[in-house]
């Protein structure tokens, strides 16, 4: 029998159930869905990524994207290469807000992040980056730095090691370089590299989209767990499907009506737990959701315009009288 390796995670005295983490993704990774994926058995979300200056100015809507701590979750901050802001936001989210775990974005690659000097475009500045983990880490938090494989060229031989010395807990890497944005596949030789060079806890990042990948990824890397972004967005039940692979080498599938009562749920989460007059904002999560179950497209219209749970509810009706899906245990 193969030893398990989906496993809890202990660090400087926070607990993590498990190993298997969803991403930040800006736009999805709001409330609704980090508490939707979680009860689905990911052991840690992300809030989308904060600006360190809005969380300094008191911005009340950047504070509402990452308020509140909800439970095993990091906040993600960006900013320039100013070390004494990202220590004054994480001091505001830790004091005030209750986070344990600051995660420092070193990846984005969009225009409007690089333009001011933050996300991916630290890369070039690796030691900027070791500043900025060292601010952090002076707070008591436990620090986690979110990196690509380089900006236009691979520099994890640069980046790792100083992100290690500055004391960063967790290294995610996510192997593409910054200007592939999302093209190409997720260079995944680079996380066993990753991991000759540093003994924290080091998490891969990127194109996981089945439980058989996710537990190969986390078997063959050396990392000590995998992170999930897009494929979990419209099948949150990946997590469950990972854990159940690796405990008794088969897994359940929902049905598609499980699915629907699922959606329906997270739209009424979305309405208790948002600001947001609509259901407008969560609009893209579902069609994720309905994508990845096919043969969607009468109803794929429909749900581009619902703004009440009614709505969606009206939009979901008949789904799964189209589609016939098995009450399949899938086994490896
Ligand atoms: C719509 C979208 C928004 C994202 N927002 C963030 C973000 O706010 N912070 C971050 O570090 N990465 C962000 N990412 C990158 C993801 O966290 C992740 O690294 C990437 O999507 C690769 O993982 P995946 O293939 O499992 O999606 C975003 C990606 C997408 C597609």
């Amino acid at each position: 029998m193969q030893e398990k390796i989906v496993r809890a995670i202990d660090i400087a005295g926070v607990h993590i159930p498990n190993n298997l983490w969803f991403a930040p993704l800006a736009g999805y990774s709001y409330l609704a869905l980090r508490i939707t994926v979680k009860k689905h058995g990911a052991g840690l979300t992300y809030t989308e990524m904060i600006s360190v200056e809005g969380v300094v100015r008191g911005d009340k809507r950047t504070i509402r994207m990452a308020a509140p701590e909800d439970g095993n979750t990091a906040v993600q901050l960006f900013g320039g290469a100013y070390p004494e802001k990202f220590q004054h936001a994480a001091k505001i989210m830790m004091e005030e807000y209750g986070y344990k775990i600051i995660d420092i974005n070193f990846g984005c690659p969009v225009r409007k992040v690089i333009r001011i000097g933050a996300g991916s475009c630290l890369l070039r500045e690796p030691s900027a980056m070791g500043e900025i983990v060292r601010a952090v880490k002076e707070t008591g938090a436990v620090v986690s730095a979110k990196i690509r494989a380089g900006y236009s060229a691979v520099n994890i031989e640069k980046t790792i090691p100083i992100l290690d010395k500055a004391g960063a807990d967790i290294i995610i890497l996510h192997p593409r370089l910054a200007t592939q944005m999302f093209a190409g596949t997720a260079d995944w030789s680079l996380v066993p590299r990753a991991r000759e060079m540093t003994g924290r806890i080091l998490i891969g990042n990127g194109d996981i989209d089945t439980p058989e990948n996710a537990l190969d990824r986390l078997r063959d890397s050396g990392a000590d767990g995998i992170m999930l972004g897009r494929a979990a967005i419209g099948k949150p039940y990946l997590f469950r499907q990972i854990a159940e692979l690796d405990e008794t080498g088969a897994y359940y599938t929902p049905t598609l009506p499980e699915v629907r009562t699922g959606l329906i749920e997270f739209a009424r989460l979305f309405v208790e737990t948002s600001s947001a007059r609509s259901l407008s904002p969560m609009r893209s999560a579902v069609l994720s959701t309905v994508k990845s179950r096919g043969n969607t497209r009468e109803i794929r219209g429909k749900v581009s315009s619902i703004s009440t749970v009614d709505e969606l509810i009206e939009a979901l009706d008949g789904w799964h009288e189209r589609e016939v899906h098995p009450n399949e245990t899938a086994s490896r």
